[in-house]
């Protein structure tokens, strides 16, 4: 006995070195963890269990055989963060640099078939070369495995995707399949083809941090949700970010304690300023409705005009879609409409309350919106509320102008409640331009033109630059006082708890993608 024990003992020193100190040091002098430091640090202590720690591949190409790796460059299992179930994969970059085969992928697709099974997140550490070349196209196979694992489990159970290194070619789709992205600032990149190969093709010189690091998707192109000066902070966030969800989407999102005696927020009616073209910041609006420092940015640098993330109210998980008036006047664009789709989807998928903050002075207009299909992209935005069966919950704080007043969650697409500060103005268009379209001939042949422009500017935001006539259709439920947002939304989210709204029966919409 005690020599077979030796001999798991001995396989166990094994896997647990990967690919060897030198190459651990390696990883380390980049400002790296090793996959396993990087389990450690995400999961309660002592509750990770690792599955497949002896696998190996079966290549015999280019010399493969003499090269086996125990676990073949993927640590795979399960275990608890804060006490909830999550399955987790992470690349191990000093095993052939982390790259995907055969075995590799299989290992992947084992913990992900569980976590569907079982019900409960999955978490992937990113930090690979690629498809592990020397196997060809077993490993494109094993990509693919994970794809079609990655699509079939979406909005079944939370995915996480960590990118902790490279992450090029075909390896970004199953991150991009995922629903949060985060990445580590300097030391992670992530694109379809590096800059080698955009050199060639395209003649542009670019470095692979301008290319596809960090800051440039979170702020470009949008493809990471999150980023993070180091790995312990991505970690950390990765934590905070599971804890406002549920751990599928049967369940709802675990609440936390609360203490209730502050539901009334007097800074709440300060905030607005006199001059409605004043911009002001949305984030103090939030921050004033929802559980203290309870926010959780999602996007917080792409699309700035539209402010997404999650928040408690009441100890309770709620998804916040707010316009930013401080940012290009909060207008709707392209990048704004499709951050702000995505994330009702996903609060949608995981039965987490919407609740939209909405001051709004319409589309943004433009050849450069037109051509780049703002029509289909606001038509997103518009279809992820419409669909949407979650509470849902609209407040107007100021401007609800023309289709954005309709978009962005109005009760005729659904909405549960909508409310309404005093300062709101609820209309086609802003009084000047509507005074000008409507009243152009008398404009024009009025002795004073400035003057009578203003006049009959005067004489339509008089009719329209307030709630009450959206009030008295039923439009709007009830003009509330800004100090009490936060009272009416935990009794209004309290009253939605039970909400059942079902979908016509379908095999599945078809989004305007
Ligand atoms: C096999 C690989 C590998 C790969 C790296 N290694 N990438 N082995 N297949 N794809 C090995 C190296 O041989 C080396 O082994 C170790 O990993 C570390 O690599 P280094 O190059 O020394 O590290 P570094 O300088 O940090 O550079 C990292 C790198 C570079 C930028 C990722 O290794 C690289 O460019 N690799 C190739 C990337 C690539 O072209 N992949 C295929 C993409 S196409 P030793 O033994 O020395 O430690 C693709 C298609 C997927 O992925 C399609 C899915 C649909």
């Amino acid at each position: 006995m005690k020599d077979k024990l030796k001999i798991l003992e001995d396989k166990k020193a094994e896997a647990l070195i990967g690919g060897g100190e030198k190459r651990i040091d390696a990883q380390h002098d980049k400002g790296k963890l090793t996959a396993r430091e990087r389990i450690h640090f995400l999961m309660d202590e002592g509750s990770f269990e690792e599955l497949g720690m002896l696998v190996t591949h079966r290549s015999t190409n280019f010399g493969l055989d003499k090269q086996k790796f125990l676990g073949d460059g993927v640590v795979t299992g399960y275990g608890t963060i804060d006490g909830r179930l999550v399955y987790v994969y992470a690349q191990d970059f000093t095993v052939m640099g982390g790259s995907l085969a055969e075995a590799h992928a299989e290992k992947i697709c084992k913990i992900m078939d569980m976590a569907m099974k079982n019900g409960a997140p999955i978490i992937g550490l990113n930090d690979s070369g690629g498809a592990r070349i020397q196997e060809g196209v077993v490993s494109l196979g094993g990509y693919a495995d994970i794809f079609y694992r990655n699509t079939r489990a979406s909005g079944v159970v939370p995915q996480l995707s960590a990118i902790m290194g490279p992450c090029a070619g075909g390896a970004v789709y199953s991150p991009a399949l995922t629903d949060f992205i985060m990445m580590v600032e300097n030391t992670s990149y992530m694109f379809v083809t590096g800059p080698n190969v955009v050199k060639t093709v395209t003649h542009e010189e670019v470095t692979a941090e301008e290319l596809g690091g960090a800051s440039t998707h979170a702020s470009k192109s949008g493809v990471a949700h999150f980023t993070y000066a180091n790995e312990i902070e991505l970690i950390n966030n990765l934590k905070r970010l599971l804890s406002y969800m549920p751990q599928n989407c049967e369940e709802e999102a675990p609440a936390m304690n609360y203490q209730s005696g502050d539901e009334i927020r007097a800074e709440l009616n300060n905030i607005i300023p006199e001059n409605a073209n004043q911009p002001y910041d949305i984030h103090e609006v939030i921050n004033g409705i929802i559980d203290r420092e309870s926010f959780h940015e999602v996007h917080k640098e792409y699309a700035e005009n539209i402010v997404c993330g999650f928040a408690r109210l009441a100890g309770r998980s709620i998804g916040i879609v707010a316009n930013q008036p401080a940012f290009l006047a909060g207008v709707l664009d392209n990048h704004a409409s499709n951050k702000a789709a995505r994330f009702v989807r996903f609060c949608d998928s995981f039965n987490i309350p919407l609740l939209v903050l909405e001051d709004v002075p319409g589309f943004l207009p433009g050849t450069d919106q037109e051509w780049n299909g703002i029509i289909n992209n606001g038509a997103k935005l518009l279809y992820a509320f419409s669909e949407a069966t979650v509470p849902r919950i609209t407040i107007i704080t100021r401007k609800a102008y023309g289709g954005a007043y309709d978009v962005m969650n109005s009760k005729h697409i659904g909405a549960d409640l909508n409310y309404a500060w005093p300062t709101a103005e609820i209309a086609v268009m802003g009084a000047k331009g509507a005074a000008e379209i409507i009243f152009r001939k008398e404009i024009k042949e009025a002795k004073d033109s400035e003057a009578k422009w203003k006049e009959k500017e005067a004489e339509y935001a008089d009719l329209f630059a307030h709630p009450y006539n959206a009030a008295a259709r039923g439009y709007v439920d009830e003009v509330i006082e800004p100090s009490s947002s936060r009272e009416k939304l935990i009794k209004a989210f309290k009253m939605l708890e039970n909400k059942v709204d079902v979908l016509p029966k379908k095999k599945h919409g078809n989004i305007p993608l």
